[in-house]
Order: C-alpha cells, then structure tokens, then sequence
C-alpha cells in the first residue's frame, strides 16, 4: 500500500464513498479505509433492501440539528436531481414510491456497486477490513495527518471521517467519529436513537391486549414535529413511519413529554357523533367503521365509555371527540440503536464550515454524513444529507 495520500477517508458507507470518489476525481490519490468486512452495508439494508436513495422534495426543513440553517450550502449545491443523474448514468430503474421518495426497482446493491465504481474510476485506493487504532496531526508539515492501522501507517494532507452513528452496531456502527472530534477538541452533540419505534411500559400495554400488526392512518406530533402517515401497533409499543417520524422530536427519556396522536386525521369526529346521537349503537362500534374493529373496542375499553351512542350526554362526546383528537401517551423508552434507522446529534456543526465540512480549528480535517450533527426525516433525506455533504467536502480537498 502506497503510504502518502492526498486524503484518507475513513469509512465506506455512503458518504465516505461519495466523497472519495469525488476527491479522486478531482485528482487528489485518496484512501478509503473500511473497518467491517462488507462494504456499504446500511446501503444493502435500506429501504427494506431497495434502498430509498433520495427525496426528491428534500430542503432544509426535513433536518433536525442543534444549527438548522448549516445543511442549506450542502444541500442546494448538490440536490436529489444531481444524484438522480447519477443514477441513471449508470443504468439503475428506479421509482418514485410515495411523496417524492425514490428507490431502486431491483436492489440496493446496484447502488453499492456504482459507488465502488465511481471509486475505481477515479482511481480510489482501498484497505478493508482494516482497523484504525489511531489519527494523529503532526504539526508544520504538508502531511497533516498520521493514521496507524493494522495494515501499516499511512500519512494524508487532509482527512475526512465519514464514520456515521450509532445505529445498528451489528453491521459496524462505532462512536469513532465523535472519539476524533473530541480528540481534536470538538463539540459533539449527544448522540440518541432517532427514526426509532417506542416502547411502552407493561401495564399501559396491557391495558390495550394484544393488538400487534394493527395499523392506521393517523396525524402524530410532538414539538415541532408532526407528520400524516401510518401508525403501527407492535407487541413493544408504536412503530410505523408516522412514529419513526415522531420519535426524533420526542424528549427521550423524559416521563412527562406526551407524544399526541389524531386517530380521525382531517375528520370532524362531533359532526360524525351528532349524526348518531340518537342511536344505540355502541360507541366502539361507530368507531370501527373508520378504525380497526380491535383497536376501536380496546380504545373504548382503556378509556371506560364503551356505551351506546344515545347514553352519552353532549359534553362527554365533545370530550370524547377532543380524545380522538388529541390522544397522548407516554413512551417509556425507544427500542434503542438495534432498532433505529439514524443517530440525532453528532459533531457539532458549529465547528465546521457548512461549504466545505472542515473543521474550522482544525485545518484538512472533515465531517460528513451521519457522524454530523444534520439528521433527516424518514424518506431518502439522510441518504441525501450523506450525498451533499460528502460533495461538499469532496469538491473542498
Ligand atoms: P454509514 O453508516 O453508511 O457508513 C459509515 C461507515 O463507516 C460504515 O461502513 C462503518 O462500518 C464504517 N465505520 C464505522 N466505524 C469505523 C471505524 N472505526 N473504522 C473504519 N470504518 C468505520 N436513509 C435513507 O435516506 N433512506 C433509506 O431508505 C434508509 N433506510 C435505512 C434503513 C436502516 C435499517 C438503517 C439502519 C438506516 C437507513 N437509512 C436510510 C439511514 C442511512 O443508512 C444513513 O443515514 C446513511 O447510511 C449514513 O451514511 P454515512 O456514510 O454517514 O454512514
């Protein structure tokens, strides 16, 4: 292995990729060092193995970060459409499935192989499985960088970490990212699971039986976070892309902060009652002709009014109304970094510069991807996210 490089990139997920690609391209000899024994692997996984690549609606509004306005540069100067060219460049179908959100017809590992060759093309060299045990700058030389691997030292004028977060450590999620930038004295914005279904205590569990697999369209939000898809009932708790969406604006941790569901999203639920006031049709059952039948009479039953309709006096189905409305409960958790699809926070980006993902106090080193602190909303936004700024970077070196 050759032991100078103009940049050595550590990690070959999507961004660490992308952006050894683009640095070869541009000339520079690049090294891309890979720790796990299979490349890209979160790429081989994603979009339930078709990987939704990007969205074409992605703006800075689908992020969430301690900076919101530092993924505006990135993002606008290599867009979905930029990727997308990319991709039919190398012969790949793919398919808008819903609200912009694009995936390949046959699989993710086309995306995977059409990385590794941009890579080869622009003449990226490899060393994978390889495990850094160190980086180190050295000081007043035009090499900045020292990277002692299990493979030998190699030395680099810049170098990028693209080591992602925390999700999913089978497949070779490490903290490496946030371990370099505070060895180099960056701030790093706690790390939590994010995109990821929550947990419920038993006893609130059980006061609904047994209705995993159930699903329904339902508005959820929590903060500033709302979103119109579907939820999932699960033998844990919640899941569904409506609660993986919610899950990253949720206090984790915190008893008191309530996650708000509207099961009759965009319906007048009083409206629909006085329709039937004068009937003695049971209240869980008017509630199944719009919701599941089970879920509808466990609903009714946690909440003790599971009377005929003409029972009830105005006010108590205003109030039953304004429930159905604005259900809140109470995770007791999140399934954790096994279960969730990105990590929040990362290094902060009020170190880097949003142009270029170097760090400001620490010239030649670079951020990009998921280990920074930028995180989507479900849907081929984080992908995008690890495209730009992987370009960014990649442009900068
Ligand atoms: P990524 O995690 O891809 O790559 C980091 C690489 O660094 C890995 O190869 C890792 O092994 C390596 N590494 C870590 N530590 C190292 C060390 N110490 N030394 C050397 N190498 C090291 N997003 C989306 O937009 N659309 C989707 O469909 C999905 N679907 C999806 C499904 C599931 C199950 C998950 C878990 C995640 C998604 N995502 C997604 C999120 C998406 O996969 C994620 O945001 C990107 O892969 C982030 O790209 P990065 O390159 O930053 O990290």
């Amino acid at each position: 292995m050759k032991r100078e490089f103009d940049v050595v990139v550590i990690g070959a997920g999507a961004a660490g990729m992308m952006c050894a690609a683009e640095a070869g391209k541009r000339g520079k000899s690049a090294l891309l060092i890979e720790h796990y024994h299979r490349l890209g692997e979160k790429i081989r996984i994603s979009g339930g193995g078709r990987c939704n690549f990007t969205n074409l609606h992605a703006k800075p509004e689908n992020y969430l970060s301690e900076n919101p306005h530092f993924c505006r540069s990135a993002l606008a100067r290599y867009t979905p459409q930029d990727f997308v060219k990319l991709v039919e460049k190398h012969g790949i179908a793919y398919h808008e499935k819903t609200l912009g959100q694009l995936f390949c017809d046959d699989s993710a590992t086309q995306i995977i192989n059409m990385l590794k060759i941009e890579c080869d093309r622009a003449h990226v060299q490899w060393c994978m499985p390889c495990h850094v045990a160190s980086v180190s700058g050295i000081a007043h030389q035009k090499d900045r960088f020292l990277v002692q691997t299990d493979h030998g030292d190699v030395t680099a004028s810049a170098l990028v970490i693209a080591t992602g977060g925390l999700s999913v450590p089978k497949i070779g999620a490490t903290p490496f990212g946030y371990k370099v930038a505070e060895q180099f004295g960056l701030k790093v914005v706690p790390p939590r699971p994010a995109l990821v279904p929550l947990s419920f205590d038993p006893q609130s569990l059980a006061k609904f039986g047994d209705l995993s697999g159930l699903s329904l369209d339902a508005e959820v939000w929590c903060h500033e976070g709302c979103f119109r898809e579907s939820l999932l009932l699960t033998h844990r708790g919640l899941s569904g892309p409506a609660i993986l969406q919610v899950s990253s604006y949720w206090q984790n941790g915190s008893a008191k902060d309530p996650i708000h569901i509207d099961l009759l999203p965009g319906q007048d639920a009083v409206e629909w009652f006085t329709a039937h006031r004068q009937s003695k049709q049971q209240l869980a059952n008017l509630l199944a002709e719009r919701l599941p039948k089970r879920f509808a009479q466990s609903w009714c039953d946690a909440h003790g009014i599971n009377l005929p309709m003409n029972q009830f006096s105005d006010r108590k189905l205003q109030e039953i109304a304004n429930v159905l409305r604005d259900w809140q409960v109470k995770p007791s958790g999140t399934l954790g970094y096994n279960k969730a699809e990105v990590t929040l926070g990362g290094v902060d980006t009020r170190e880097l510069s949003s142009k270029t993902m170097e760090a400001t106090k620490v010239p030649g080193l670079y951020f990009i991807g998921e280990a920074v602190d930028v995180t989507g909303h479900l849907g081929g936004f984080n992908f995008q996210w690890a495209w730009a700024s992987a370009v960014a970077a990649g442009q900068a070196l």
